[in-house]
């Protein structure tokens, strides 16, 4: 009996095995800053994602162009995240052939995106060995001691891999997304008299930021739907959440005229929101230069307590844009990670993400980064290290300036992707800038790729912590200014009976240059014997193409 039973078994996995296996990814060494430390248990439980082969990538890619560049016939007019979601789910042949093959070999396999074109399974370390023709180890990163099961390299069967584009996290080590602030504190537990402030040459308040880009107090609009979305993490060595009292606070000593506005709070994978005084800054300045700034625009903090790999995390944000009825049209993250965190296949993944929430008419807005142009890796002062997500095409990246003069902050990242090539919006302004520093930097970047940052704004600001003044700066500062100058653009439009703005950058890098102040003065730091990069005239990586001119903008859509 046991014998009958046991036979077939056999056969089968000899069936299996024989199938040519093909490898599919792999790494050479686990990065610097892990080490092996052993085997995982053959029984532990892990996640793993799987990204299908999207029915039609480079269509979607067509349809952005179309609906986000202002010549186009079709400007303006987004697709639903169902119509973005026949673009990229998998074909049924896909989904067949992949579920045939881990059903059977996974405790359980569930849809992760909407569309179906990733698959979040788990699995143990034995069934995923034998799924994926790999051996995993216990890593631990030497900085915090954190384990992760990885493995170096992983096969798929031949039948199989046209069908996947990757798997994640086998072979990525990615650390939880970073803030991008360096948050200077230069007085607590304190508020001044207000004449006591810097005037608005050196840190600054909401009316500086009115005052010097010509940003109106509030909507006239009164719509509801057009809406900031501001992300935060919320995982253990990021406890960050926005003080309610502490935004009431800075309304009534900064923007008396909208004291009492609030935000509203999502909170997703278990975030918390503690209204103690243990968080970090970043919640606090990211809300209180929305609510402070775009005033009476809806405000959602989007709290993601998860403290897992970037990729996913930024996924994560995805998925929650794609499945809201009426998402933010306008969203900030003061968030990153260098691109070498993530694998080039896992960035593409999440850059596709940020390509359906162009096509759906959202402006997604990043802190360009607070390390210059090497992002402080001077150890191994080789090359530059740019920032993911910033140098995503389907993004809006913004470094850091001071007013007074327009200077560029130095410590501003900015650079050229590794992972992505210049997209034809930017390629002019990219190749003029290179060409007009010539070789200076030369082997450091890779002069075929995306450039970033796109714009930039002011970097340091007053803010309220725990009932006192504070002054931070970062460009997890210019990060929330510049999409709350974006939303108010989009109260302007929403009067005019206009589409909002969506992806911007096809619109900043042509007509709406009119609404950017260049900036043509300072530089970013570098490393070692390298001086950074120049901010000159037009775009440049420290800069982009410069700071919000609200009056410009509303000339330059001609409303
Ligand atoms: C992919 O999308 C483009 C743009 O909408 C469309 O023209 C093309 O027919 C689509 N291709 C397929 C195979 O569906
Ligand atoms: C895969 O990684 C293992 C170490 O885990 C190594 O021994 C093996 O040579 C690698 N195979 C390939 C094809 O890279
Ligand atoms: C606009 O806001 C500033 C504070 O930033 C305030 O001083 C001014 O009175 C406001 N204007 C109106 C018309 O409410």
């Amino acid at each position: 009996m046991g014998l009958l039973h046991a036979l077939p078994l056999v056969l089968f996995a000899k069936c299996v095995l024989s199938s040519t296996v093909v490898p599919h990814e792999s790494i050479s060494n686990a990065p610097s800053g892990f080490r092996a430390s052993g085997s995982p248990p053959p029984t532990q439980e892990i996640k793993l994602f799987i990204a299908l082969v999207q029915s039609n990538i480079t269509g979607l890619a067509k349809v952005v162009d179309a609906v986000s560049s202002p010549s186009s016939p079709s400007y303006g007019q987004y697709l639903t995240a169902a119509e973005v979601a026949q673009y990229v789910k998998p074909a049924a042949a896909s989904v067949s052939t992949v579920m045939d093959w881990v059903t059977p070999n996974v405790a359980s396999v569930k849809p992760f995106s909407p569309a179906g074109d990733i698959l979040q399974v788990s699995l143990t370390v034995e069934q995923a060995e034998g799924l994926f023709n790999t051996k995993f180890s216990t890593y631990t990163r030497s900085a915090d001691g954190q384990e992760m099961i990885r493995a170096l390299n992983y096969s798929l069967p031949s039948t199989v891999q046209q069908h996947i584009l990757h798997v994640h996290p086998i072979i990525a080590f990615t650390p939880p997304p970073q803030r991008t602030s360096k948050n200077t504190v230069y007085k607590r537990k304190a508020i001044p008299d207000r004449r006591q402030l810097a005037p608005c040459e050196d840190i600054v308040r909401p009316v500086c930021i009115q005052e010097f880009y010509g940003i109106p107090n509030t909507t006239i609009s009164g719509s509801l739907t057009n809406s900031i979305g501001v992300q935060g993490y919320n995982s253990p060595g990021l406890g960050e959440y926005a003080n309610n009292d502490d935004l009431a606070t800075f309304l009534n000593e900064f923007r008396p005229d909208i004291a009492g506005n609030t935000f509203s709070v999502t909170l997703l994978n278990g975030a918390q929101n503690l209204q103690d005084n243990s968080g970090g800054l970043e919640g606090q300045i990211d809300i209180q230069y929305t609510v402070g700034v775009a005033g009476d625009v809806p405000t959602t903090y989007l709290l993601d307590g998860s403290n897992t790999d970037a990729a996913t995390s930024y996924m994560d944000t995805i998925n929650w844009l794609l499945t809201q009825e009426d998402p933010p049209t306008v969203f900030t993250t003061s968030y990153g990670n260098l691109e070498t965190d993530l694998t080039q296949s896992a960035a593409t993944s999440v850059c596709n993400g940020y390509m359906q929430l162009a096509a759906i008419g959202i402006s997604m807005i990043f802190a360009s980064g607070d390390g210059g142009a090497a992002n402080n890796q001077q150890s191994q002062c080789t090359s530059f290290v740019p920032m993911f997500p910033p140098t995503c095409p389907y993004v809006t990246s913004v470094g850091g300036t001071f007013f007074q003069p327009p200077t560029a902050f130095s410590s501003s990242s900015g650079g050229f992707s590794n992972y992505f090539p210049v997209p034809t919006y930017q390629a002019t302004d990219t190749s003029a800038y290179l060409e007009s520093i010539g070789d200076e930097n030369s082997g450091f970047y890779n002069p075929n790729g995306r450039g970033f940052p796109d714009v930039a704004s002011e970097w340091e600001i007053f803010i309220v912590n725990a009932g006192g003044v504070t002054s931070v700066g970062g460009t997890s500062c210019a990060s929330p200014i510049f999409a709350s100058f974006i939303a108010l653009v989009n109260d302007r439009l929403i009067v005019a009976g206009k589409p909002v703005l969506g992806f911007l950058n096809p619109l900043l890098y042509s007509t709406g240059k009119g609404g950017l102040d260049d900036v043509t003065v300072g530089e970013s730091s570098g490393c070692g014997a390298t001086s950074g990069w120049p901010a000159t005239t037009g775009w440049d990586p420290v800069t982009g193409l410069g700071t919000p001119d609200f009056p410009g903008m509303i000339k330059a859509l001609g409303i």
